[in-house]
């Protein structure tokens, strides 16, 4: 049976999305029965709109902004279609709206890649979290500034030096004004306000400050006191309300989004219930968030499996590579540790590193050793792998 995907935008996300589904297709139809295609594609220069709805199960935007795509989006669930969207916003300034037509409409939307790119933070609050009593979000959101304060961090550079550089990599775009004002950060914490507290959250709700104006000074002024310096995005229940806002902050070094570097985003999740929840990963690109969006359709097609699908066959590898811990408490003689270097070396194994204490007559070694064949704890020698 063939699941029809009409697809508006052929973008970045677009023509990855387009790409991904056609060598996913027959996956999906294993595991769900249904194999989705897409039977249009419309962008400014090809194809029309109503007579992909007429011809699809389930209309994917990615043209993103808030027209055509909100006026699409309303008229494709009035027509009884499923949506998945990534644009955050459409659902960060008329989110209501459309979230009152789905329900009336009794169709799917599904925006997971409109925040976080691929880290599946709109489903964990949605659903997984369904019955927690969130209290606070916090979330570096926006994997642009990430990037260009993590640049700046570590090389010292200015704020124009770190955004060339971004641009010049491909994560900032030509006019980074969205991104570096912090209103792109602001549009997604909106959305998870939205979902984390109930509550209607526009936009224009949100105040947001971004990274502008921040120079390698303040950065190092942080570093002096233990601290690191994020654009975060925060949506609190405090006492009267809620606040959603988004500003650069100061982190201390055990806070859980103080590691987060580069164009990674990541949400932190705090309720009595479970103490708190980290997701991090990447944050966009065209085929990160389009598995994003390709997972929505998934789910779209069939409800969420409660078991996994039916299993493949595939081999198991059980010869993997990791460096390894070893600890020896040997006699405190001449020659113990070239013998014990010489046992090493038969195996094929060198010592990358090795702390000696001495115990009385005998002496504890702690050695690293250089990555190995892990089929060597199975020995029992070894008393612990990592890396
Ligand atoms: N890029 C990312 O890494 C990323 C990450 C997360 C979420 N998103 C979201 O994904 C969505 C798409 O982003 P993108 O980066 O793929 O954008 P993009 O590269 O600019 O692509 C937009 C597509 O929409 C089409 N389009 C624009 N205006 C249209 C109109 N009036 N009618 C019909 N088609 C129109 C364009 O057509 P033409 O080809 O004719 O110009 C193009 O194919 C946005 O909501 C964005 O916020 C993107």
């Amino acid at each position: 049976m063939t699941f029809r995907v009409g697809l508006l935008g052929h973008g970045t996300v677009g023509s990855a999305f387009h790409e991904l589904l056609e060598e996913r297709a027959g996956r999906i139809e294993a595991a769900t029965g249904q194999r989705p295609e897409v039977s249009g594609v419309l962008t400014r220069s090809r194809g029309d709109f109503d007579d992909i709805v007429e011809r699809s199960d389930l209309i994917v935007e990615l043209i993103g902004g808030v027209e055509p795509a909100r006026d699409y989006i309303l008229r494709a669930m009035a027509a009884g279609r499923h949506v998945v969207t990534a644009n955050k916003a459409v659902l960060s300034q008329h989110g209501e709206e459309i979230y009152d037509a789905a329900r009336k409409a009794v169709v799917q939307l599904r925006f997971e890649a409109a925040v976080g790119g691929v880290v599946p933070v709109i489903r964990v609050i949605h659903e997984t979290l369904a019955a927690a009593h969130i209290e606070r979000v916090h979330g570096i959101v926006n994997g642009t500034t990430n990037f260009i304060l993590t640049e700046m961090a570590a090389t010292g550079a200015s704020y124009e030096e770190a955004l060339e550089q971004a641009q010049a990599l491909g994560y900032a775009e030509a006019d980074p004004t969205e991104d570096v004002s912090g209103r792109d950060a602001a549009a997604k914490m909106a959305i998870i306000g939205r979902l984390a507290f109930n509550l209607p959250v526009h936009l224009d709700q949100v105040p947001y400050e971004g990274i502008e104006h921040l120079t390698p000074g303040d950065i190092e002024y942080a570093r002096e006191l233990g601290l690191s310096l994020k654009l975060v995005g925060t949506a609190e229940r405090l006492d009267g309300g809620i606040s959603v806002r988004v500003h650069p902050t100061f982190l201390y070094g055990a806070h859980p989004l103080a590691s987060v570097n580069g164009s990674f985003n990541a949400v932190t999740i705090e309720s009595p219930a479970i103490t708190e929840i980290t997701l991090s990963g990447p944050g966009a690109g065209g085929s990160q968030t389009a598995s994003a969006v390709l997972g929505d359709v998934i789910s779209a097609i069939i409800p969420p499996p409660t078991v996994p699908p039916p299993a493949e066959e595939q081999p198991f590898v059980t010869d993997t590579e990791s460096a390894f811990y070893l600890h020896l408490e040997v006699a405190d003689r001449p020659g113990v540790l070239a013998q014990i270097a010489e046992i090493l070396g038969l195996q094929g194994v060198s010592v990358k590193s090795v702390v000696q204490k001495g115990l009385g007559d005998d002496a504890r070694l702690d050695m690293v050793l250089h990555t190995s064949s892990a089929g060597w704890s199975s020995s029992g020698r070894l008393r612990a792998g990592y890396g």
